[in-house]
């Protein structure tokens, strides 16, 4: 039945969002945005092209993808007097911290665009947003390890840019490998959007009341950080520097099994895929790719992760469980070997999943029926009873 769906065994609620953007099968491990394939887009398109499908229904024509393309790389620049803000943080700071900080005060920067009349500024002012979140995530990293902030640049490409951004210094030049590059923007595209998961569903709650995007984003960027959500990468990194070598692996298998132990593998698992992510089958790709140019296959935490992955596979307790690896386990990989500090993993989920924030944000504002959305409760609570005063208790 449209909208209504059960999330608790015999409990249902109603749905408050149809949508058009992005349509998954959890038991066929099926993932497509506007129709498209996730798989053919990764392998054929690049994340810009992707955020202009999902933020228009449609594949662009080369002009409107070059239109698009110098949109964005002419405002990834950020207001000057930003950059005083990031130093109102701790150099200790998590990067997450950082950019709820930095997005959720952006209305005080650029138009908040709260007015619904004025539809042409609300959606300059989130697609700008698209354009800026590299810079910031970018910004948050140095700030964090005492580098100066590093300016984007016209010449390169979105993924090239955060790397340049991340990863040059003033004292000499810095040359993106288009291999790196290329997992980049792979790993921007395969986090683009996922239907209605907890950040997503944030942002849509959030701009159901009428707040403005960056306020919108900031409350998407905060659900993303959890462990079991788009923080799941770094935990899932963490969790594999715990285990160290592959010896250790059964213990944390064992573990993983024993319901008296909260311990879940990080990286494995979805609430939604039953059988295997497919981002995850392209994310595998790309892994092997950067790990062989990288020349790490001797890294001894990405050595523990492949021993991982075989052992969880080929136990039949993951596969009775349907614990497949998920996208997250090998984005950590990645950008491990690419030399990020696990604390800058969900913050580049982050910078990728603001298409679909932005995506499902227009797309629930431009419903004339939408109304705050009220999600309702099942009350377990006492029944009334009267007050009873203090010395009679
Ligand atoms: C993302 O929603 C999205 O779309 C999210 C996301 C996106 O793109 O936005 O895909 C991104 O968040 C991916 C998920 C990243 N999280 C992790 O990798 C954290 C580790 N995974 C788990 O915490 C867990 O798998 C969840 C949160 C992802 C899903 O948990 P559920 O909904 O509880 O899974 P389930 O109910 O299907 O679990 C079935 C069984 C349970 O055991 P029983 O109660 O049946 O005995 O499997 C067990 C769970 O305890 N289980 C695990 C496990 N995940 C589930 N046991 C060990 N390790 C795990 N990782």
């Amino acid at each position: 039945q449209a909208g209504v769906f059960t999330y608790d065994p015999g409990f249902t609620s109603t749905a408050s969002c149809d949508s058009t953007i992005t349509f998954i099968d959890g038991d066929k491990g099926e993932l497509l945005h506007r129709g498209y394939p996730i798989d053919q887009l990764a392998e054929k398109s690049h994340y810009l092209e992707v955020c202009y499908l999902l933020l228009y229904g449609a594949l662009p024509t080369a002009q409107e993808l070059e239109n698009f393309e110098n949109m964005v790389t002419r405002h990834t620049m950020i207001h000057e007097q930003m950059h005083n803000f990031f130093r109102g943080f701790r150099r200790d700071a998590h990067p997450m911290a950082t950019m709820v900080g930095v997005v959720g005060a952006m209305s005080a920067f650029y138009h908040d665009s709260t007015d619904p009349s004025d539809a042409r500024q609300r959606e300059i002012a989130s697609h700008r947003l698209i354009a800026k979140m590299p810079t910031i995530a970018a910004m948050a990293y140095k700030y964090s390890i005492g580098q100066p902030f590093v300016y984007p640049r016209n010449d390169l490409d979105y993924a090239s840019n955060f790397l340049h951004m991340c990863f040059a210094v003033p004292a000499e030049e810095y040359v993106v490998d288009p291999i790196l590059s290329r997992a980049m923007d792979r790993i921007f595209t395969l986090h683009a959007d996922h239907e209605q998961n907890a950040s997503t569903s944030t942002v849509r709650l959030a701009s159901s009341s009428g707040a403005n995007p960056f306020a919108c984003i900031a409350a998407g960027i905060a659900c993303l950080w959890g462990p079991a959500h788009g923080g799941a990468n770094q935990a899932c990194l963490e969790m594999l520097k715990e285990i160290g070598s592959v010896d250790r692996i059964p213990e944390f298998i064992a573990r993983a099994k024993d319901k008296n132990d909260p311990f879940r593998l990080m990286g494995f698992g979805h609430r939604v895929y039953k059988n295997f992510d497919p981002r995850a089958k392209v994310m595998k790709q790309s892994a092997d790719e950067v790990l062989d140019l990288l020349g790490v296959e001797d890294n001894p935490v990405l050595q523990v992760a492949k021993e991982l992955e075989a052992a969880a596979l080929a136990d039949p307790y993951f596969a009775e469980k349907k614990l497949f690896p998920n996208v997250d386990f090998y984005s950590g990989i990645i950008l491990e070997a690419m030399g990020f500090p696990t604390s800058m993993f969900t913050p580049i989920f982050a910078v990728s999943r603001t298409v679909g924030w932005i995506s499902q944000w227009k797309e629930q504002l431009g419903d004339p029926q939408m109304k705050i959305g009220r999600p309702r409760q099942l009350y377990l609570g006492d029944t009334a009873r009267d007050y009873t005063d203090i010395e009679n208790r």
